[in-house]
């Protein structure tokens, strides 16, 4: 076991767990932080990604106990009012289906949005390939990723 302290969502928790815990199940079993999703647990399907220091990663595959010191943002945490760009933009283009892949998706949105305000279909393409989506979204998350750049463009705030 290992005596941890996580930073999530702004908010440090002290977690006691086995060395090879998987970040993923500290958030969903320790912390009861449901909203990242356990699809394959081998790092393929991208649907329990969460942000690392802004970066978008696998918790299902990263050991809980190497994340201390790094700022790590689950899906409640992007915005917990909901008010984010890319929430509002999800919302406004009716992008999720059954749901289950959705948090990976806004937080990888969220991610490239910072890194590149105005991105054009391939960029998304590139950044969005690692979460799959098994209803078949993507057609839309375009068009929500370039509403919600529309939308910090327009307030001038980060998406
Ligand atoms: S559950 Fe982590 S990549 Fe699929
Ligand atoms: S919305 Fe169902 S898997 Fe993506």
């Amino acid at each position: 076991m290992s005596k941890i302290t996580l930073t999530i969502n702004k908010q440090q928790h002290e977690l006691d767990v086995p060395t090879d815990m998987p970040l993923l199940w500290a958030l969903r079993d320790k912390l009861n932080l449901t909203g990242t999703k356990y699809g394959c647990g081998i790092g393929t399907c991208g649907t329990c990604t969460v942000l690392v220091d802004g970066v978008p990663l696998r918790s299902c595959v990263m050991p809980a106990s190497g994340m201390a010191g790094k700022e790590i943002t689950t899906i409640e945490g992007l915005d917990p009012t909901g008010q984010h760009a890319v929430q509002r933009a999800w919302n406004d283009e009716d992008v999720p289906q059954c749901g289950y892949c959705q948090g990976g998706q806004i937080l990888s949105a969220s991610a490239l949005l910072r890194k590149n305000p105005n991105p054009n279909d391939d960029d998304i393409n590139a950044a969005m390939s690692g979460v799959l989506c098994r209803c078949g979204t993507y057609h839309r998350i375009r068009k929500a990723i370039k509403r919600a750049a529309a939308y910090a463009a327009r307030e001038g705030g980060d998406a």
